[in-house]
């Protein structure tokens, strides 16, 4: 069995892009479980004088991507850019100095708005961080989508299904891909030539 943590870059409830993590599960290859992670909100704003004892929320966000086989992250865009709730998050994980939780984490990123344009200037700038943090970026098809609000269930109860056949298959070949990459150990070979 492998375990996937999923990074939503959104805290707001009714998050496009927490709906479509929780959409995952259903199109998971066999054998991957999808983990949606709770708790980015909690966490303070990356402060190196709370290095020394850093709070729960920051041990609980390491410990996850840690003991996670490969992270999926789905972020929205913020005036062009990634939430800095996510900046954030993915700076607590890079902490202490020469422990980060991402180096050779298989990771894969893809993007949603309700806009035309599927927040890709949010995607090339998180698959920019992900490179400078040395985890190893999944390639798969490049996932950028645009009009979420269509994509998914209308109501409360189906908001969390991917209701276009189209991008389903997108990120099920993602999530092939990452599955991939756990069983090649694609992540530690990755370290290795660095
Ligand atoms: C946005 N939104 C937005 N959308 C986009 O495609 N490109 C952008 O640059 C921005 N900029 C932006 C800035 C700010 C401050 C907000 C609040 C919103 C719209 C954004 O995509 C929309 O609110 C999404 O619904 C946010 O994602 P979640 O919360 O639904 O996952």
């Amino acid at each position: 069995m492998s375990r996937v943590l999923a990074i939503s870059g959104s805290i707001r409830t009714e998050s496009f892009n927490t709906a479509l993590l929780n959409a995952f599960g259903s199109l998971a290859p066999e054998g991957m479980s999808i983990e949606v992670f709770k708790g980015i909100d909690e966490l303070p704003h990356f402060n190196q004088d709370l290095e020394g004892d850093v709070p729960a929320s920051v041990t609980r966000l390491r410990e996850a991507v840690q003991a996670a086989d490969a992270v999926i992250i789905s972020t929205p865009e913020y005036n062009r850019a990634i939430p800095g709730v996510l900046k954030n998050a993915l700076d607590w994980a890079s902490r202490p100095y020469g422990q980060s939780s991402w180096q050779g984490k298989p990771v894969a990123a893809l993007s949603a708005s309700p806009g035309a344009q599927g927040g890709v200037r949010a995607l090339e700038e998180l698959t920019g961080q992900l490179q400078n943090l040395s985890a190893y970026l999944v390639r798969g098809p490049e996932i950028a989508i645009p009009e979420v609000h269509t994509r998914l269930g209308a109501d409360a109860d189906a908001r969390a299904t991917l209701t276009d056949p189209a991008t389903a298959g997108m990120v099920k070949y993602l999530l092939e891909a990452l599955q991939v990459a756990i069983d090649t150990k694609a992540g530690e070979n990755h370290v290795k030539a660095l």
